[in-house]
C-alpha cells in the first residue's frame, strides 16, 4: 500500500517521539512491502515562533494532501501562565481538528498485565479493563460562542442534532464491533445540551437492538472509572467531558505515556498520543515513545493493515515483557532511553 503521511512533530518531546514513531512505521513498510512517503510540517509553539500561527495554512495544506497525519504534541510553558497571550499552541491543535472536520476522537484504554502494579488502582479492580472512549471533538464549549471581559466570561456548550447524531453513531458502531455495551455520559440532570444528547441517543437505540445502552452522569462516570473500570466497553460523550474522563482513564492504565488515539471525521485522519508535550523532558531522550508507536498501530489498522498493526502491538508488548522500557515504567529496574526503546521495537518488527 502507498500512503502519504504528514508528520507534525510539534513541541517539547514531540520531535523525539515522532522520530521513533516514524522509524517504526518505516520498519513496518519495509517488512510488509509498503511505501510510506512523509511530509513534515510545523505546528504549535514552534510554528508560533516561526510564523506567528500555531496551525499555518501551509500545514493545513500538507495535512489535506496526505492520507493520514501522524501528530505528536504541542504546548510550551511560556504560554501556560499568561492568560493574556493572544495566540496559544493549543489553538493549533483545535484548528487542525476543526479544519480537518475530525469530529470523533477514539481513545482506547487498555491495561497491560505487566503494568498492573504501576496503576494507582488495585490490580484486582483493574484487571481485565478494556474500553474505548469516543469523545466528540469539534463542538461543545471548545468551539461554542465565547466572551470575556474583566468581570464576565462565558463559553457556550452548543450542540446541534447532526453533530450529536454523527458522534453517537460512531459510539453505537464501535459497540457493535465490541461487547455491545454503550455508556452515554452526560449531565442531563442539569444541562440542556445533555438532555438533547440523551433524547437523540434514546431515539437511536432501536436502530441498534443488540446494543445495551446505559446513561450515566459525568460525575458518576468519573467515580465508576476508578471503582469499576471493567464495567465499561464503549463510552461516548461530549468534548469537555471526554477531555477530562480520558485523562482520568489514562492514568488507571499505569502510564499516560501508553495511550494512543485516532481522530476521524470528514478530512484526513490524525493519529496522536493522548499525552502532552512534557517540555521539562524535551531533548533528554527519556520520554516514553509507546503512545506514539501505538498511534502508528492505529494508523495502520485504520487503513486495513491489520497484521501490520498487530505486529506493532506485539512488539510493544514484547518490549515491556523484556523490560526494555523508559523510566516512567521501569520502577527500580534499569530504564532505557526513548531511542533505545524505539530501536528495540523496530528490530523486533524487522525480525518477525
Ligand atoms: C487533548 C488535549 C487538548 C484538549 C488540549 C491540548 C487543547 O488536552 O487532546 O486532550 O483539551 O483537547
Ligand atoms: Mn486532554
Amino acid at each position: 500500500m502507498n500512503l502519504a503521511i504528514a508528520i507534525l512533530a510539534g513541541d517539547g518531546i514531540g520531535p523525539e517521539i515522532s522520530k521513533v514513531g516514524v522509524n517504526v512505521l518505516n520498519t513496518v513498510a519495509k517488512r510488509f512491502g509498503h511505501e510510506f512517503v512523509y511530509t513534515e510540517a510545523i505546528c504549535g509553539a514552534s510554528a508560533i515562533d516561526a510564523v506567528g500561527n500555531p496551525f499555518p495554512p501551509q500545514t493545513l495544506a500538507v495535512c489535506q494532501n496526505a492520507d493520514a497525519v501522524f501528530f505528536s504534541a504541542v504546548g510550551h510553558p511560556k504560554f501556560d501562565n499568561d492568560p493574556t497571550a493572544k495566540v496559544r499552541p493549543e489553538q493549533g491543535l483545535l484548528a487542525m481538528r476543526k479544519q480537518l472536520g475530525l469530529f470523533a476522537n477514539v481513545r482506547p484504554i487498555e491495561c497491560f498485565d505487566k503494568l498492573l502494579d504501576k496503576s494507582p488502582i488495585k490490580a484486582e479492580i483493574l484487571k481485565g479493563s478494556d474500553f474505548i472512549c469516543i469523545r466528540e471533538l469539534t463542538g461543545g464549549m471548545y468551539f461554542g460562542e465565547k466572551y470575556q471581559d474583566d468581570n464576565t466570561a462565558y463559553d457556550t456548550n452548543y450542540y446541534t442534532r447532526p453533530e450529536i447524531e454523527r458522534i453517537l453513531k460512531v459510539g453505537f458502531e464501535y459497540a457493535m464491533q465490541r461487547k455491545k455495551h454503550l455508556t452515554v455520559v452526560d449531565k442531563a440532570n442539569v444541562l440542556a445540551s445533555s438532555r438533547l444528547w440523551r433524547q437523540i441517543a434514546q431515539e437511536m437505540e432501536p436502530m441498534y437492538p443488540e446494543v445495551t445502552v446505559d446513561y450515566m452522569y459525568v460525575d458518576n462516570a468519573a467515580m465508576r472509572l476508578i471503582l469499576s473500570p471493567t464495567f465499561f466497553d464503549v463510552i461516548v460523550t461530549e468534548n469537555t467531558f471526554g477531555d477530562i474522563l480520558t485523562d482520568e482513564a489514562s492514568v488507571i492504565s499505569g502510564s499516560m505515556g501508553l495511550l494512543p488515539s485516532a481522530s476521524v471525521g470528514t478530512g484526513t485522519p490524525v493519529f496522536e498520543p493522548i499525552h502532552g508535550s512534557w517540555p521539562e523532558a524535551a531533548g533528554k531522550n527519556i520520554a516514553n515513545p509507546l503512545a506514539q508507536i501505538l498511534s502508528g498501530a492505529m494508523l495502520l489498522e485504520h487503513f486495513g493493515l491489520k497484521e501490520e498493526g498487530a505486529t506493532v502491538r506485539k512488539a510493544v508488548q514484547a518490549s515491556m515483557d523484556a523490560g526494555i522500557v523508559t523510566a516512567d515504567l521501569a520502577g527500580d529496574a534499569q530504564a532505557y532511553s526513548t531511542t533505545q526503546v524505539g530501536e528495540w521495537i523496530a528490530s523486533y518488527i524487522a525480525n518477525q
